[in-house]
């Protein structure tokens, strides 16, 4: 571990119920991607396929989740911030 990454800023948020420390300016679609295999995903297709975010730059719409109970927001144009509760609709 370097200097930098000891001197990182951390914040918790809760993304499906299970909450997870990440790095602070972190965007929540990269906190769904660093946490692993079972927090990737935003939601299903209408056909079941798993969806997630595509183009990181808030044109496709495919990381949309579920933020603080406000619906539909862009998970690669939003920072995580300490607290912050955090839901998809992939399924379980
Ligand atoms: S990843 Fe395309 S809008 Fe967020």
């Amino acid at each position: 571990m370097s200097d930098s990454d000891a001197q990182r800023a951390r914040v918790r948020v809760v993304i499906d119920g299970e909450s997870v420390d990440v790095d602070e300016g972190m965007t929540v679609a990269a906190a769904l991607a660093v946490c692993g295999a079972s927090m990737s995903g935003t939601r299903a297709s209408v056909t079941g396929e798993l969806r997630s975010a595509l183009c990181g730059m808030g044109i496709c719409h495919e990381c949309r989740v579920t933020v603080d109970g406000r619906a539909h927001v862009l998970a690669c144009q939003t920072l995580c911030r300490d607290g912050q509760i955090i839901q998809t609709a992939r399924p379980r």
